[in-house]
């Protein structure tokens, strides 16, 4: 007689199976799951151990802060035995702020979900980043962020598509009341670190800004999913800020801000710094951010921005495409910008530059620092249901210069502006471009440029990680 087995009935014989065979069983309640998986990464580790080994109860109630901290104490001393890597089994893991070390990975399961913590007491203050002279909230210090580094080295955060939640809710509210102290925590935040890859995770919810790296060098950020709510205050995707040699690829965000936002500083504290973002690479990106752009280049870029090169975009019902924002003040540049192949499905306005953004840190900022901006690339795009083809605005006195636009097709909404280029204090040129641009803009034969060879970023070399994993589950 054959016998045919539900999904629930085979999971009920896994689950028997484990308790019988389980080696460590107290009082029949906890036994040993053993779980395999693989991933690719920059780095794999010799040694991996669960943070349920250090008392962590992914209940969602129990508060494991401390569990987080112990387990990565711990393996922190491995550091120069081939590295270590904590996972986090299936659950929901309620944390608060927890700091990485290097050589090291995080790996949460695919049914892994990090829930950040909402008392404020589980996000401990650090100071406001030197480039930006005080918090973006606040005029004080910062919350940490919920998993957070700094001056690390080697370091992978990472899953088979499991979930970090930020519960952001708390902070929105506080936000928008205008009852903020500090500012801010983000999700994830690197500081001063190199070798950073950050790739196959869910990101949900965050209190503000999902990933930060910032003064980091060779970052790698691959198939995540980013989501939080339209209307949700300053949730930007990815910020890579002061970063040299980054790469994002395969992302899908839908946020309340900017998909993307290049950053590097804000006015004196940014120009003191003097830490560019450059040779940055973005991928196969799918956006939806109604009220943001695709990817904002700024607002602050005093530390500078350049060499980027951003291809194969897809933008869904965005307010801007790529979107360049400046003002005096902010000194600094955002020079030699590459951008190919973009598709734009409704859209207010496609192409975007901002010269009077304004939001300076406090009124010491100096009236005579203006941006340069300048070799400026857009190719290869088409777009429907656009309400405004472009809105480029300069500064007087400090045009924007080298802008090209060429093999661009955009459709307009039914509902549009009669006009639908407004241009000023902006120098280039336009080849194929419909509808017909402004006059700032005039027509040649050029094909926009976008470089051929490749950054370092693109030879990193990638391994495949494969591991077994014995842990205790209730
Ligand atoms: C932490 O590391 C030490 C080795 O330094 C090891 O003996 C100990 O068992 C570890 N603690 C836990 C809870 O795994
Ligand atoms: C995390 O790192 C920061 C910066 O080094 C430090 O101020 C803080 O005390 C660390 N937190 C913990 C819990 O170790
Ligand atoms: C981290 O690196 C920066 C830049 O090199 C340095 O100024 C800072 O003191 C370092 N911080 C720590 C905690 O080592
Ligand atoms: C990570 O995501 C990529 C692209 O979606 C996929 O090819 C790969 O199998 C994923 N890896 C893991 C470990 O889930
Ligand atoms: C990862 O999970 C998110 C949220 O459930 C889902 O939208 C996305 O498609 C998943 N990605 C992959 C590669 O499975
Ligand atoms: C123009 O752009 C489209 C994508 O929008 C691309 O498929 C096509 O090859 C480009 N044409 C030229 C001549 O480069
Ligand atoms: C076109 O864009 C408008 C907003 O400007 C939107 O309301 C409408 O649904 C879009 N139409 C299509 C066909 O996507």
């Amino acid at each position: 007689m054959a016998i045919f087995l539900s999904k629930l009935q085979i999971k009920l014989v896994i689950f028997i199976s484990l308790i019988l065979l389980s080696n460590n069983n107290v009082n029949g309640r906890r036994y040993h799951i053993t779980d395999s998986f693989d991933y690719t990464a920059i780095s794999c580790r010799a040694h991996t151990a669960s943070v349920t080994d250090f008392g962590a109860v992914g209940d969602g109630e129990t508060v494991n802060t401390a569990a987080f901290k112990a387990a990565i104490d711990n393996l922190s001393q491995l550091a120069t035995d081939g590295g270590s890597q904590l996972f986090v089994p299936p659950g929901r893991w309620l944390t608060g702020s927890f700091n990485l070390t290097s050589h090291f990975t995080l790996y949460l399961h695919q049914d892994a979900v990090l829930l950040a913590s909402q008392d404020v007491d589980e996000w401990p203050l650090i100071d406001p980043l030197p480039s930006y002279g005080r918090g973006r909230d606040a005029a004080g210090g910062r919350y940490t962020s919920l998993i957070f580094g700094t001056n690390l080295t080697d370091v992978v955060i990472t899953g088979g598509n499991g979930t970090i939640d930020g519960q952001g809710d708390l902070w929105w509210d506080k936000f928008h009341k205008g009852q903020l102290q500090y500012t801010r925590p983000y999700l994830i935040e690197l500081m001063y670190s190199d070798n950073i890859q950050i790739s196959n995770l869910t990101l949900l919810n965050s209190p503000s800004w999902n990933v930060h790296p910032v003064y980091c060098n060779n970052v790698v950020v691959q198939s995540i999913t980013i989501l939080a709510p339209v209307n949700s205050p300053n949730t930007d995707g990815i910020n890579p800020d002061s970063c040299t040699n980054t790469k994002i690829e395969d992302c899908y965000i839908v946020s309340g801000d900017d998909c993307v936002a290049v950053k590097s500083g804000w006015d004196q504290y940014g120009i003191a710094f003097g830490m560019p973002t450059k040779q940055l690479v973005i991928r196969r990106l799918t956006c939806i951010s109604p009220t943001s752009a695709v990817i904002a280049l700024g607002s602050e870029m005093s530390g500078g921005i350049e060499d980027v090169r951003a291809e194969d975009i897809l933008a869904i019902n965005s307010e801007s495409g790529v979107r360049i924002k400046t003002a005096v003040g902010r000194g600094g540049y955002v020079k030699d910008i590459y951008v190919k192949g973009m598709t734009m499905k409704t859209m207010k306005w496609a192409f975007w530059m901002t010269g009077n953004y304004g939001s300076h840190p406090d009124d010491k900022y100096d009236p005579n620092a203006y941006p340069v901006i300048q070799n400026i690339n857009y190719r290869d795009m088409v777009g429907e249901n656009v309400t405004m083809a472009a809105r480029l605005e300069g500064i007087v006195g400090d045009p924007f210069t080298g802008i090209c636009i060429s093999n661009v097709t955009l459709g307009l909404a039914p509902k549009t502006k009669k006009v639908p280029w407004t241009c000023t204090d902006v120098e280039g040129v336009t080849s194929d471009v419909v509808p017909q641009p402004c006059n700032l803009l005039p027509q040649s034969s050029k094909k926009c440029d976008f470089p051929l060879e490749s950054l370092a970023i693109d030879n990193i070399e990638i391994q495949t990680c494969s591991h077994t994993i014995k842990y205790l589950q209730k």
